[in-house]
């Protein structure tokens, strides 16, 4: 059983330097599928959803690892072929390991990869996955839990998204820079994430333009070559330490940051009186009071992102007056509400909506962390709970998003153990 002990009621001052974008290195990780030879990944972040997707890339033959010599660094060699079948006990660990079916698909005309399960946030669907590969020319089946992908070959096409899904504009793009011709992706997903993967592709000759647009081509070629690649900061890593900032009232320089990543976290936390100010490729973060109440609606990027919604719920528990924090993006999302209540914190569901009544200050309770993102709201409420609070982490949640969280904190001056 993983648990987290934090004593709270601590100012966090200092620097921190943000690692690796996972979901960025988790969609090239996979891509790495579609290139021969051998692949330097770089600023790969150490997580357990990092050391998943390399197994995923093992059990399809590749050899990958990460580099004994350099830190944050995973070499790949993709020299033997590629089995078509994706192995059901990670897929199903890890959702993302879904996003080699564009890839194996791209490679072998064939891919058997399991239906990745629903999590606490939500049932996860992967029609607009499968829409994209149809369009493309793919047939698709599914048996015994499993999608089964089959093409004679693939050939551009135009596919809409109902919903700009990364994964599904990652997967058809990664599917798609094989195919005969070109593709077009409307209604696309505009994340940095998107945009590295198709920096990652063409620097390995795919020919890709439009990403980052709702709008992206992909003009197929018949081969990519090795490549190396530095992955992006981990702009909700540094979102999660910028509300560490300000719900502890503290002063954070945080180091490694792309400022536009961050820009519409930076514009709601200013909303709620918290002073940031970016220098290149730095940003400090402080705040001197309780924060304001403020509004806010997760929405696809460049809107407010979804992964941030639990943070930032856990900052307006502590502000002057009630929030109104509204989730769009994914169904269940709320799940970390029930526990800062058990803290003290005064917040009701209504809908898709959270209302916050601010209150002075939380105090510690034993919680349970049901996702991810969830399990940072919880340490960010530890960080000023009045007290040691015991949050239970028993499938490590928080490792596999937050690079080595324990040890940045403590060097903040917090007294924190992950036993
Ligand atoms: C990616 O998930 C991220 N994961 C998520 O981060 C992030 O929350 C999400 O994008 C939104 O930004 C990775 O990149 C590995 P979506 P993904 O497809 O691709 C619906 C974290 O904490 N949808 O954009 O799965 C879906 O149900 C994780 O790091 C369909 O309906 O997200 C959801 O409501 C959590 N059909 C919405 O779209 C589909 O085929 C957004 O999903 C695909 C998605």
């Amino acid at each position: 059983m993983r648990r987290v002990l934090i004593k709270g009621q601590t100012k966090l001052e200092g620097e921190v330097k943000i690692s690796g974008s996972k979901n960025a290195a988790l969609a090239i990780l996979a891509a790495t599928i579609l290139v021969p030879g051998k692949t330097v990944i770089r600023n790969v972040p150490d997580l357990l959803d990092v050391k998943t997707i390399i197994r995923v890339l093992r059990a399809l033959g590749l050899r990958a690892e990460y580099s004994r010599s350099q830190d944050n660094t995973v070499e790949v060699w993709n020299n033997n072929g590629v089995k078509h079948v994706a192995p059901y006990e990670l897929v199903t660990r890890m959702r993302a390991s879904f996003f080699v079916i564009g890839p194996i698909l791209a490679k072998k005309k064939l891919a058997k990869v399991p239906l990745p399960g629903g999590c606490a946030i939500g049932s996860r669907p992967v029609n607009l996955h499968l829409k994209g590969l149809e369009a493309l020319g793919a047939e698709v089946q599914m048996e015994h839990g499993f999608v089964i992908v089959k093409a004679e070959k693939l050939i551009g096409n135009m596919v809409y998204l109902d919903f700009p899904s990364v994964g599904a504009t990652e997967t058809i793009m990664m599917a798609a820079a094989l195919a005969d011709g070109t593709t077009t992706i409307e209604n696309a997903a505009r994340e940095p994430e998107v945009i590295d993967l198709a920096n990652f592709l063409n620097r390995a000759g795919a020919k890709i333009t439009g990403a980052g647009t709702e709008e992206v081509k992909i003009q197929g070629v018949a081969e990519l070559k090795p490549v190396e690649h530095g992955v992006i900061p981990d702009r909700i890593e540094a979102g999660t330490f910028m509300v560490a900032a300000a719900i502890t009232r503290g002063n954070l320089k945080i180091l490694d940051v792309i400022p536009d990543h961050v820009e519409t976290i930076m514009h709601k936390l200013q909303e709620a009186g918290v002073k940031t100010e970016v220098c290149n490729n730095q940003i400090m973060v402080s705040a001197a009071d309780a924060p304001k109440a403020i509004d806010v609606k997760t929405l696809p990027y460049p809107g407010f992102p979804t992964d941030m919604q639990p943070q930032l719920t856990t900052l307006l528990c502590l502000a002057k007056g009630t929030s109104m924090v509204t989730e769009t993006v994914f169904e269940n999302r709320f799940m970390h509400i029930h526990e800062l209540n058990r803290m003290g914190a005064e917040v009701k569901l209504e809908g898709q909506s959270a209302i916050i009544k601010g209150v002075a200050g939380l105090s510690s309770a034993p919680v349970k962390v049901s996702d991810l993102r969830a399990g940072a709201a919880l340490v960010l409420a530890g960080l000023v709970a009045e007290g040691e609070t015991i949050i239970e982490d028993r499938d490590h949640h928080i490792e596999r998003g937050y690079e080595k969280l324990d040890k940045k904190l403590k060097a903040l001056g917090v007294d924190i153990k992950m036993i």
